[in-house]
């Protein structure tokens, strides 16, 4: 894994988010360094997606502070609103790739077609250079024989591939992930999951919001568990799940087999930590 930089790169400061009378994020404090993999978990309704929507401001929240590379994304405190022109904001956001549990894709197009919209059409990007690019991240997907094809013939880990390939053509900063293998069937899912481990070795920033315990226990940097609409615990995968000191979190990691595969090195503090995906075979 490579080096995690002292930069941070996504700072997340007292974000509050209420729908109608549900308050859903009670103030989330989280700052994601350059280089670093932090996984979210937490049970269903503890307000993951919400606050990965906020992070890119794909949802506004009511209160807080959302930095990107230093520059603001949101502001606001009390009834104190920073304005920011859609010009600044879009600049900002550009800085973020996210990845949606379905896809996202246009059906009808090509492979090479989805990758190349965005930076064909929001950076200017000549068509050949910004075709070569897609080719490239298909490879670097795995998929080097995909580019013609369109969406319907593809399965769903190839289509979430191609969505990963279209984010990182933007060449974002950081990249955000929710639920990013939960619509596949388990047989697809190891295709993607080796994608994000790729990304992770080449020293992507990332935020990824997973089910899959035993991935993040393998992959983060930093496992941050939220319960309640607040960050309630977080730290390196092994201390974190070791430490049992939040019984919300042992009861919530309790629930997933794939706890079960990680008992093993978890119960001998001297073993080292497994070295192959628990997810695997
Ligand atoms: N657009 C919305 N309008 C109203 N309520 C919403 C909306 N989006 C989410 N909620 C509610 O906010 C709470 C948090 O939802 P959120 O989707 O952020 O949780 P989550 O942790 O991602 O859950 P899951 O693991 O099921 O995806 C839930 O109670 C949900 O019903
Ligand atoms: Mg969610």
């Amino acid at each position: 894994m490579t080096a995690i930089s002292t930069e941070v790169v996504l700072s997340v400061r007292g974000i509050e988010k209420s729908y109608g009378k549900q308050h859903v994020l009670c103030g989330v404090d989280l700052d994601v360094h350059r280089g670093e993999v932090v996984c979210l978990i937490g049970a269903s309704g503890s307000g993951k997606t919400s606050l990965l929507r906020c992070m890119n401001l794909l949802m506004q929240p009511d209160q807080g502070e959302i930095l990107i590379e230093g520059a603001p994304l949101f502001r606001c405190k009390g009834t104190e609103r920073l304005k920011l022109s859609s010009r600044q904001v879009s600049a900002v956001r550009l800085k973020t790739g996210m990845v949606f549990q379905n896809f996202n894709l246009f059906p009808h197009r090509t492979a090479v077609e989805n990758i190349i919209e965005a930076p064909l059409v929001v950076k200017k990007v000549p068509r050949a250079e910004a075709e070569a690019q897609a080719r490239e991240l298909l490879t670097r997907m795995g998929l080097p024989d995909a580019g013609h094809k369109y969406l319907s013939q593809l399965s769903g880990g190839q289509q979430q591939r191609i969505a990963i390939a279209r984010e990182l053509a933007m060449q974002p900063t950081i990249m955000l992930f929710d639920e990013p293998t939960s619509a596949l069937d388990p047989e697809l899912e190891g295709d993607v999951l080796a994608a994000i481990r790729q990304l992770a070795a080449e020293g992507m920033t990332m935020v990824i919001v997973t089910h899959e315990i035993g991935f993040a226990y393998e992959l983060a940097d930093r496992m941050v568990f939220m319960d309640q609409g607040v960050v309630a615990t977080s730290g390196p995968p092994r201390e974190l799940l070791l430490a049992d000191a939040n019984p919300r979190l042992a009861a919530f990691v309790g629930r997933f087999t794939e706890q079960a595969r990680l008992l093993g090195p978890l119960a001998a503090p001297a073993a080292a930590p497994p070295t192959t995906s628990p997810n695997k075979g």
